[in-house]
């Protein structure tokens, strides 16, 4: 039994939540994009560049000593979230697209002509392109594991391994339909024929077990702006002697040891992975977000989210003309739906001037909604902090907005 979220407590947090937009409350479902940051990340940010706002790792003054020392303690908290086993493990990049193309770049050199990378249809653009754009460079074979109601198909993605899989990338939660997918035995399958296995964390980390070890992963990427941190900032985990094995994507200031004119050597990890100067503000927000999440209580935020999620479709289910996008086992996070004559775009529209944020678009995921037969649909990604009666008032806005596009449209 998990504690109950205070959620009218969580909303005096996020003072974004308490505007009106075209004159009527915000209603904010679209979490799965962007979420809201509470004003202890801002706080802490805030902390950063009134008090010890300097480079980090670079100058021997107070306010950079300081300014490391909170960069640090945020790759500590990190580790903690993830149950990594060593600080050397948690790279900060920009975002979880960084960090997939950090191992995708990492791995290039050692890919041989005929290896097999396994990705699967459900994948962001993020964990998919790079690994296409890898295989086509390197002459690689890039198999793609099929959905099955919006879920992968676990036996397809077994049977698609083989003895030349060097890496599977597979998200841990869909950005379509919410589907969840089971890490631990996926890194079993792909751990069984010699591969490794990378995990797209970012619609996960959240409401989802981010126990790396747990997982058995090889990689885990995620990103700060979805889970109540700024942007601009995610990680990269990695198990100590896969990250190891990666050449650096990019070289520069802050990851080399000696720089010789003609060949250099490169510091230990995690830095040999952090060229330049990083997001290390949003860094320190990062670490703020994750004591927030703690405070709040992950198993409380992960049974409002649910209950939010069950209700959105159980209120979608009847309504006229709405179809819901596959039905996984088991959803978290989001969900996405089409409505019969009207255009996910219109349906936004006419949502947002009732004050209602959700997403329509292609959800940078198209070879999924190809597998459909669909180009763009409408997603819906509530956060712990929304309300039952943000679930109803946009259900009424659906229905309200389907009668006006029905109407016009002389149906
Ligand atoms: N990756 C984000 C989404 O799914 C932007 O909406």
């Amino acid at each position: 039994m998990c504690n109950v979220i205070d959620v009218a407590q969580c909303r005096a947090d996020f003072p974004i939540l308490e505007q009106t937009v075209h004159g009527v409350p915000l209603v904010y479902l679209d979490n799965g994009a962007t979420t809201q940051l509470p004003r202890q990340v801002l706080e802490a940010m805030t902390a950063h560049y009134t008090q010890y706002n300097a480079n980090v790792h670079r100058g021997i003054h107070t306010l950079s000593e300081r300014a490391t020392a909170h960069l640090e303690e945020a790759r500590e908290t990190v580790r903690v979230f993830l149950n990594a086993s060593g600080l050397e493990e948690i790279i900060f990049t920009q975002g979880t697209t960084d960090s997939i193309n950090t191992v995708a770049r990492g791995i290039a050199p050692m890919l041989q002509a005929g290896d097999e990378i396994v990705v699967t249809q459900l994948e962001h653009h993020a964990n998919f392109l790079p690994w296409q754009q890898l295989c086509l460079e390197r002459s690689a074979v890039l198999r793609v594991a099929p959905q099955q109601n919006g879920a992968l198909d676990v036996a397809a993605f077994r049977a698609l391994l083989g003895p030349r899989t060097r890496l599977a990338a597979v998200t841990q939660v869909s950005n379509v339909t919410g589907a969840v997918h089971p890490i631990g035995a996926l890194a079993s399958f792909v751990h069984s024929v010699g591969g490794l296995l990378l995990v797209d964390g970012a619609q996960a980390v959240r409401h989802e077990s981010t126990d790396v070890q747990a997982m058995d992963c090889d990689f885990y990427c995620f990103s700060g702006h979805k889970m109540l941190a700024p942007s601009g900032i995610g990680v990269l985990y990695g198990k100590r002697e896969c990250l190891a094995s990666l050449i650096p994507a990019r070289y520069g200031g802050g990851m080399v040891d000696i720089a010789g004119e003609q060949s250099s050597t490169f510091s230990p990890l995690p830095h040999r992975l952090e060229a330049g100067t990083g997001s290390y503000a949003q860094a320190i927000g990062l670490g703020a977000a994750i004591r927030y999440l703690n405070a709040v209580g992950r198993e409380g935020i992960a049974q409002w989210e649910h209950t939010l999620l069950d209700e959105t479709a159980r209120q979608l289910e009847m309504l006229a003309g709405v179809t819901l996008l596959g039905s996984p086992a088991h959803r978290a996070g989001c969900l996405s739906f089409r409505v019969d004559g009207v255009h996910p775009y219109d349906l936004a529209s006419l949502l947002d001037k009732q004050g209602v944020a959700v997403r329509s678009g292609n959800h940078c995921a198209q070879p999924l909604l190809a597998s459909f037969g669909l180009e763009v649909v409408t997603r819906v990604s509530p956060a712990f902090y929304n309300t039952r009666a943000e679930i109803d008032a946009l259900c009424s806005g659906i229905r309200r907005a389907t009668e006006i596009l029905w109407r016009w449209s002389g149906r």
